[in-house]
């Protein structure tokens, strides 16, 4: 009978359980999206109507329509990931809508993600892989899928943010890296603890042996890694995007690893995503070269990050709908 005073919370897509339990122990109403996609852009609209909090995907693009769908009751929208670059923060603000992200919570995923993908480029694995399944492995050969070893290398992390920090410390601890960054700040700390040095974009990628990704997607980080960037880096070097695709062009990108220009890439996240290509043509395809590694967007997959993530979503929302702050709303301050 009360059911109707009891506030709405939309939940967009299966997410673990442990946050929906969160939301429905608190007593709010919860309303999944059962389809195992995510909502089209009109299903989106009627899915969130009358929801006070929304607890929202990278894959939705949440603006003032989508808002407005809602209703002015809608208070808070969390956003199930770290990046946010989905979701007009303007047009929350506007309206008075909290917003909220998931950072710290998978930091150790993705940086672990990221080493992966490290190594998988320096040590060729899932090229190897791929021609030892299709049976060409004739014996071993003295010249037979040489790579390049990490230890002691030059590593160039562009963005110290909590992610970036996390891969400087496995790098440094387990590889012994040299550790370059380059950020909009510079963070003396950081640089003490591991023997850091700040330096330009530019110089940076002059250096490194391997230029890691860990900005946020803004109009000034768009392309930030373009025709100019790779031509920059030495020919041995890699590069490792677990950030946002559109950091990187991927067309560049694809140019540069078809050329040799430099060693090999680990990629999780593209440009047009879900496409792994933005332009189709046969001769210039990322999916068919050979030293590139790609993986489907799941730097954060692991049973600990995801869990945790849906129960900081949970706890936010839960958090503002009883009027109190949230535990890490996104920084206005990016509102531009
Ligand atoms: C994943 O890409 C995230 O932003 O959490
Ligand atoms: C390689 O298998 C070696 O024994 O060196």
């Amino acid at each position: 009978m009360k059911n109707i005073h009891r506030p709405l919370v939309a939940i967009t897509r299966q997410i673990p359980s442990i946050g929906m339990e969160m939301l429905r122990r608190r007593g709010f109403r919860v309303r999944l999206n059962k389809n195992n996609r995510a909502c089209t852009r009109e299903e989106l609209k009627s899915f969130v109507k009358g929801a006070s909090g929304m607890l929202s995907l990278l894959t939705d693009h949440i603006d003032g329509v989508v808002m407005d769908a809602a209703g002015s009751q809608l208070k808070i929208i969390a956003n199930y990931a770290v990046g946010y670059d989905n979701i007009v923060l303007s047009d929350a603000k506007v309206r008075n809508i909290v917003v909220t992200n998931t950072p710290q919570v998978l930091n150790r995923s993705v940086a672990e993600h990221t080493i992966a993908l490290m190594f998988a480029c320096a040590k060729r694995i899932v090229e190897a892989d791929r021609f030892t399944r299709a049976e060409q492995y004739q014996g071993w050969a003295p010249l037979l899928f040489l790579g390049t070893e990490l230890f002691h290398k030059t590593l160039g992390i562009v963005g110290l943010g909590r992610i970036g920090s996390q891969v400087a410390q496995i790098a440094r601890a387990g590889l012994s890296m040299k550790i370059l960054y380059a950020d909009v700040q510079r963070d003396i700390k950081f640089e003490q603890k591991y023997g850091a040095r700040y330096k330009t974009l530019q110089q940076l990628l002059l250096e490194a042996d391997v230029v890691t990704l860990h900005v946020p997607l803004l109009p000034s980080t768009r392309h930030l890694i373009g025709a100019r960037a790779l031509a920059l880096m030495k020919k041995n070097a890699i590069l490792i995007n677990t950030s946002r695709g559109p950091i990187v062009d991927e067309k560049a990108l694809t140019r540069a690893l078809k050329n040799k220009k430099i060693f090999a890439a680990g990629i999780d996240v593209f440009e047009c995503e879900p496409a792994i290509d933005c332009d189709v043509r046969d001769d210039l395809a990322l999916k068919r070269l050979e030293n590139v590694v790609l993986t489907p967007h799941i730097a954060s997959a692991t049973h600990e990050a995801r869990e945790e993530m849906a129960g900081l979503a949970a706890k936010n929302i839960i958090r503002v709908l009883s009027g109190r702050k949230p535990i890490s709303p996104v920084e206005m301050m990016t509102v531009l």
